[in-house]
């Protein structure tokens, strides 16, 4: 009776801990300084950011160029020190940089002379994960995002969407809690962009994990997103539901009256 009281405590236990959100920002802030001459120049670039990021949830982050979005991002993948303020990711303070969370960035930074497959196994290494399953973890992610057969090519060799493509193997070959992207299509052409859009929600429903993606395309956030976030002037403005059914087509939510609305209201806070 005892230990199945226990049992039943820590399973209580368990599912409280699990029950918080999978990003926590809390009163971000980050100030930029730069010295020119004598002159110390300041940028307040977040001045009192908070927004959350539940389990399995894709969050867009939307604003106008150099309202703070690649800040954010940066300071939550933990490559930027904020000035204030905290970011917890399945209710652990970010110190640093973590195989918890992958980063896409708009341009995939792969190495020139490295093939696909040894540019992901090198990220891997890096993470320090064992030579046995980094082989796995290449071959398993490498074939998700459909570059099964070009894993011996150089990243030269291939067009922009599949440089795309491996790095964003190479964010999910982390096995990461949470999936951060910067723009991860803005400088794909307009029909390889559409494609990305479509990978990326098959392996999202596939991999489900919590995404926090920048763009400044209302309706690439429409697409994508269960929630909108804002931003303007370095904080948090709006945060929208986006209570659109899935699976969405853009030819779809063109005529959808709710995503109409929608794409109105949020043009409205822009
Ligand atoms: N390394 C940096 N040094 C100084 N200022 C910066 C730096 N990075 C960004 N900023 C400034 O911080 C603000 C927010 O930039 P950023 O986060 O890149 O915006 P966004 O991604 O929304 O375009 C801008 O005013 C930008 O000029
Ligand atoms: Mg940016």
């Amino acid at each position: 009776m005892i230990i199945k009281e226990q049992l039943i405590a820590d399973a209580v236990t368990k599912i409280s801990v699990q029950s918080g959100p999978e990003v926590r920002v809390s009163g971000l802030r980050k100030t930029y300084e730069r010295t020119t001459g004598r002159e110390v120049v300041r940028t307040h670039a977040l001045v009192d950011v908070h927004l959350t990021i539940e389990r399995e949830e894709f969050v867009s982050v939307i604003g106008p160029s150099g309202c703070g979005k690649t800040t954010v991002l940066k300071v939550i993948a933990g490559l930027l020190e904020p000035t204030g303020g905290t970011v917890e990711v399945a209710g652990q303070a970010v110190k640093g940089p973590g195989t918890d969370r992958g980063v896409v960035f708009q341009q995939p930074s792969l190495m020139p002379w490295k093939s696909v497959r040894d540019n992901v196994l090198l990220a891997l290494e890096f993470a320090k994960i064992p030579r046995a399953e980094r082989s796995r973890r290449a071959d398993k992610y490498l074939a998700l995002v459909e570059l099964k057969g070009f894993e011996g090519h150089f990243p030269g060799e291939l067009s922009g969407g599949m440089q795309q493509r491996v790095g964003l193997a190479r964010a999910l070959a982390l096995e990461p809690r949470v999936l951060l992207m910067d723009e991860p299509f803005g400088a794909l052409d307009a029909i390889t962009r559409q494609q990305m859009q479509i990978e990326l929600i098959r392996i999202w429903n596939q991999e489900k994990k919590a995404v926090l993606f920048v763009t400044h395309s209302i309706e690439e956030a429409l697409l994508m997103s269960d929630r909108i976030v804002v931003m303007a002037n370095g904080g948090v403005a709006h945060v929208v539901e986006v209570p659109l059914s899935r699976p969405r087509t853009s030819e779809a939510l063109l005529n959808d009256p709710v995503a109409r609305q929608l794409r109105t209201h949020l043009e409205s806070l822009l």
